[in-house]
C-alpha cells in the first residue's frame, strides 16, 4: 500500500505530470527517473526508446514501486505495450489516452490540435487515440524539436520560446483548432508562451491531470492506495542531474537534497 509509484520521461518534463499527481493523490510517495544521458528522446528510433524504457521500468520495479505512470508522450506512444507485458505484476499507464480524453472533451467537436515531439507526432498515437474516442474529430499533427532543449536548458521563458510557438501553432490556427493538446511533457513548462500563441479562445489541454485521476482509479480498484505515511519522494537521473535538482526542489516545494546516478 505505501509503496511508491515509478513515475519516468526523458528529462525533467515528467515532472509536470508528477506534480499533478501530488496534488492529487498527497498520501503518495513517488519515486521519479529522468533518463538525462539520452533526453532529449524525440529524434530517436521507436526501437531505441522501447530498449530506455524497458531498463527503466525494470529499474523502478527493482524498487519496489506499485505502479508505473510513464510520464513521457514518445513513450507512452511506441513502449507502453511492451513494458505492460514485460511487468504484468503491476499497472502500467500513460499519458495519451487520459489526454486524449481530456482533449475530446475541450474541443467541443473543432480540430484537435497536437503538439509534440518529432516521433509522438509520427507514431499517430494521438490521432488513433482520440479516433477511438470520436472518429468524426479531426486532428491535426505538430512537430515541435526546438522546446525540449528550450526547456532543458532553462529557456522556458525565453523570447526564442515565443517565437518558436508562434511557429507551431499558426499552422493549428489554420486549421481552426478549438483545443490544443501539449502532447509532451515538457511543454507545460511552456504553457505561458503557447497559450500567447494560441490566443485565449483555445483551450490548452495538459494530459497530466487527467493521468492523474487515471491512476487514482487504479490504485482505487486494486486497493493498493498509499496512507500517507513516510511521503518522502525520491529522484534518479541517468546523466545529468543540475536542472531535476533546481527543477524537483521547485515542484516538492523545498530542496530535494540528492538526485541519485544510475545508468540504465
Ligand atoms: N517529455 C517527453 C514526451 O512527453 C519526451 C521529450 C523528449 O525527450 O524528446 O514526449
Amino acid at each position: 500500500m505505501n509503496s511508491p509509484i515509478g513515475v519516468f520521461d526523458s528529462g525533467l518534463g515528467g515532472l509536470s505530470v508528477a506534480s499533478r499527481i501530488l496534488q492529487l493523490l498527497p498520501n503518495e510517495r513517488i519515486i521519479y527517473f529522468a533518463d538525462t544521458a539520452h533526453v532529449p528522446y524525440g529524434e530517436r528510433s521507436f526501437d531505441e526508446i522501447r530498449k530506455f524504457s524497458r531498463n527503466i521500468v525494470d529499474f523502478l520495479v527493482s524498487k519496489g514501486v506499485k505502479a508505473v505512470v510513464v510520464a513521457c508522450n514518445l513513450s507512452s506512444a511506441v513502449a507502453l505495450d511492451t513494458v505492460a507485458q514485460a511487468f504484468r505484476q503491476i499497472p502500467i499507464i500513460g499519458v495519451i489516452k487520459p489526454g486524449s480524453k481530456a482533449a475530446v472533451a475541450a474541443a467541443n467537436g473543432y480540430p484537435i490540435g497536437v503538439l509534440g515531439t518529432t516521433g509522438a507526432i509520427k507514431s499517430g498515437a494521438y490521432e488513433s487515440a482520440i479516433a477511438e474516442l470520436d472518429p468524426s474529430i479531426k486532428v491535426v499533427g505538430q512537430a515541435c524539436p526546438k522546446f525540449v532543449p528550450l526547456v532543458e536548458s532553462g529557456k522556458s521563458d525565453s523570447d526564442e520560446a515565443l517565437a518558436a510557438a508562434y511557429e507551431y501553432v499558426a499552422p493549428l490556427l489554420a486549421e481552426g483548432c478549438g483545443a490544443i493538446v501539449l502532447g509532451c511533457t515538457h511543454y507545460p513548462f511552456l504553457r505561458k508562451s503557447i497559450q500567447t500563441a494560441a490566443g485565449l479562445d483555445v483551450t490548452i489541454v495538459d494530459p497530466a491531470q487527467e493521468t492523474a485521476i487515471a491512476l487514482g482509479n487504479i490504485l482505487m480498484k486494486y486497493n493498493i492506495e498509499g496512507d500517507g505515511a513516510d511521503v518522502v519522494h525520491e529522484f534518479y537521473a541517468s546523466g545529468d542531474w543540475a536542472g531535476l535538482v533546481a527543477f524537483g526542489s521547485k515542484f516538492v516545494g523545498r530542496d530535494i537534497g540528492s538526485v541519485t546516478r544510475v545508468s540504465i
